[in-house]
């Protein structure tokens, strides 16, 4: 065995120092080394008279060597056929086109999200973002959600032990306080970003998903300036046929606070199994802001009023793309994300 490895060793040191610097070299190269009577050939017969023990050896340091043999030769095509080097031509035709490269593209949650990025930025909205890692402070206790409140149960999440202050944000709400904390009034900003959840990973949740929480803030604001954001919002995403209803609802942090529900889809709003046959699906919370949590950022709340609303962009493009498995937008699958590149 030891007398195969030297052998292999001397034969490399042969080929790296063989003079090769125009085509009919290269050729030769070609024949000697990689040809059906060459050397690569030669040695991989050699094998059968290998003691059977060291088979498994010998394999692995044969193939190793080939594909040293066959790189070498790519190489040396390239050198030999480069510009000053050519005595009788280059080795490959210059004037062809480069070989196409295959573009990468968007992944549909990028897609959705830049999407309605640009339709909330034409109502004056700006982009914030803010931390994964928060503080106890701006994700549950400023948004009105104390220590005991039974409604943290609702979004357990995973803790830093560190510290037990810090932990993965529950939802994009946290931003709000953020930003209401340090930035001037009037505020029209919308947040989307990675949110985190300690559930079971199955075809509707997931551990980790996006959010895009949205927040104005100035003198003034209504609940009729809420609707007909958010109706502007959904004719842009998915068009004019689709209707729009809002359910009363509960959050700590708004008040009064809705759900929004639109028409399926799938079926049109006759029922499927989807909309789990009502014909309405659930896209987003929404509400007031509660005048504690504007108490609690410093703003005077008889001044101000504000609305606020957060969704999930893994559940607008899986209405959008009729997508019924959340786990698809995380296992990077080709097959899956190629679909979605011509909106780059
Ligand atoms: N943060 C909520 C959640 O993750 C969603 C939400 C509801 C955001 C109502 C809001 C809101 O801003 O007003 O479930």
């Amino acid at each position: 065995m030891q007398q195969l490895i030297d052998q292999i060793n001397k034969y490399r040191q042969e080929i790296q120092s063989e003079p090769v610097s125009n085509a009919a070299e290269l050729e030769q190269f070609r024949i000697k080394y990689l040809g059906s009577k060459g050397l690569v050939k030669t040695i991989m017969g050699e094998m059968k008279h290998i003691a059977p023990e060291n088979r498994k050896d010998a394999g692995q340091l044969l193939n190793d060597f080939k594909l040293f043999v066959e790189t070498h030769f790519e190489e040396l095509k390239l050198t030999a056929g480069g510009p000053g080097l050519s005595q009788s031509g280059p080795a490959y035709d210059t004037g062809l086109p480069g070989l196409p490269l295959p573009l990468g593209g968007r992944h549909p949650i990028s897609i959705v999200r830049n999407r309605m990025i640009s339709i909330f930025q034409r109502l004056g909205f700006s982009v914030a973002e803010g931390p994964e890692i928060e503080d106890d402070w701006h994700n549950f206790t400023a948004l009105n959600l104390p220590e005991d409140h039974p409604a943290r149960d609702m979004q357990d999440t995973f803790y830093i032990s560190k510290n037990p202050d810090w932990l993965l944000r529950t939802h994009s709400s946290s931003v709000q306080i953020r930003e209401m904390e340090k930035r001037e009034l009037p505020l029209r900003i919308i947040c989307p970003g990675r949110v985190y959840r300690n559930e079971t990973i199955s075809a509707r949740a997931h551990c980790f998903f996006h959010q895009v929480e949205g927040l104005y803030i100035a003198e003034d604001v209504s609940f009729a300036d809420l609707k007909q954001t958010l109706y502007f919002f959904v004719k842009e995403m998915f068009g004019n046929d689709v209707n729009v209803r809002f359910r009363p609802s509960y959050f700590p942090f708004t008040e009064p606070s809705a759900e929004m529900d639109i028409s399926c889809l799938i079926c049109g709003g006759n029922g499927c199994s989807v909309c789990k046959r009502t014909g309405w699906v659930e896209i987003l919370g929404c509400g007031m802001v509660h005048p504690q949590v504007l108490e609690n950022c410093g703003i005077d709340s008889n001044r101000y009023t504000g609305f606020a609303f957060g969704m999930g962009i893994e559940r607008i493009t899986m209405l959008k793309y009729q997508v019924k498995d959340l786990r698809l937008f995380s296992e990077n699958d080709l097959r899956f994300l190629k679909q979605f590149n011509q909106e780059v």
